[in-house]
């Protein structure tokens, strides 16, 4: 794909998916969450953002993401104002455009999560300020950057040099992001899932055009034990939502169920330094209430990932959800200082 951004491209006004950055880019913005990260660890932050103020829409609900932008923003001295669907008037009363230019008049920058990637686009088009994707149906851009520090941190070898195993559904925001991201680093990336959960060729298209450039590895299989052999980080993501019917979760698990993430695919790797990944939330024993739901339907108590894996020695899950609130910091301050 010729229309990515090469290394000497100017910065994106807006931070809305992979793709509108070059590696090079990409890298800049890791290794700024790492200085961040080391200087709110060591007592050394300064407050880039005082006086700057931040709108976050959630359409969908979140922990990990909404945390990281308000805790971040906090640090950095800017202010947020949280809006959701309920308690303001975008989408019922008042269409993105309007709520963008409004927005665009009050704000230094607007965070959205929402279904279409679409409406991120708008909002960044119409409101005139940085606009910051935190999470749509086709990216997940934020958790790439949230991955990439954790795998730096915890995989020691150079980004190139990393075998990354993905398991599940990957036609969507996490799976497409992961793949693309990945590929932008150079890894030796694997999207291992059944034929109908594989990425579009939209998103496989990117991806190798990005590995035409950075010397990426791309393998795209149904078969888990080639997929993981020899990774170094074996990751994975939910496979029902609440939104969904629950006849789509007993045929969603029944297709997907090969390819959770437990000790035996951990030991496909044939890697004992490989180590687990999640961007969570996570379906791995009884203590949801969905978790109990699908286990009325499937009699299965973990879904996408054992629960022996997920509080396992090889997980850094909960390390790559503090890196949440940095890389997303790095973000902030990256669009915001200017
Ligand atoms: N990983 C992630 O985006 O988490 P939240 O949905 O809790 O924000």
């Amino acid at each position: 794909m010729s229309s990515l951004p090469l290394s000497s491209a100017p910065w994106p006004r807006s931070f809305l998916k992979e793709c509108d950055f070059s590696p090079e880019q990409w890298l800049t913005l890791i290794d700024l969450a790492a200085q961040l990260k080391a200087e709110h660890k060591n007592g050394t932050e300064v407050q880039r953002l005082a006086g700057k103020a931040i709108a976050l829409i959630f359409e969908k609900t979140s922990t990990r993401t909404r945390c990281a932008f308000e805790v971040a923003a906090f640090q950095q001295g800017a202010h947020t104002t949280y809006l959701d669907p309920s308690g303001s008037q975008l989408g019922h009363k008042e269409s993105i455009a309007d709520t963008a230019r409004v927005l665009g008049r009050m704000f230094d920058g607007i965070e959205f999560r929402g279904t279409a990637q679409t409406d991120a686009e708008a909002l960044a088009e119409f409101s005139g300020v940085p606009v910051f994707n935190g999470l749509t149906d086709q990216w997940h851009p934020t958790q790439m950057l949230a991955d990439a520090l954790t795998i730096r941190e915890h995989v020691k070898k150079p980004f190139t040099d990393v075998a990354h195993a993905y398991l599940g559904d990957a036609r969507f925001n996490t799976g497409r992001s992961l793949l693309v991201s990945s590929a932008m680093l150079g890894m030796d990336v694997r999207i291992v899932a059944p034929p109908k959960f594989q990425p579009d060729p939209q998103a496989r298209t990117i991806a190798q055009a990005y590995a035409d450039r950075t010397g990426a590895r791309i393998t795209i299989t149904d078969d888990v034990e080639t997929g993981v052999r020899g990774a170094d980080v074996v990751s994975t993501d939910i496979w029902v939502s609440m939104g969904e019917p629950k006849e789509a979760w007993t045929q969603r698990v029944a297709e997907l169920r090969d390819y959770q993430v437990n000790a035996h695919t951990m030991a496909l790797t044939n890697n004992p330094d490989a180590v687990f990944m999640h961007c969570l939330p996570s379906f791995h024993d009884l203590e949801t209430s969905i978790g109990r739901k699908v286990f009325e339907l499937t009699g299965l108590s973990a879904l996408e990932v054992s629960d022996d894996v997920f509080n396992g020695p090889q997980s850094v899950v909960f390390d790559q959800a503090e890196n949440r609130l940095h890389t997303i910091k790095a973000v902030l301050v990256a669009f915001l200082q200017r």
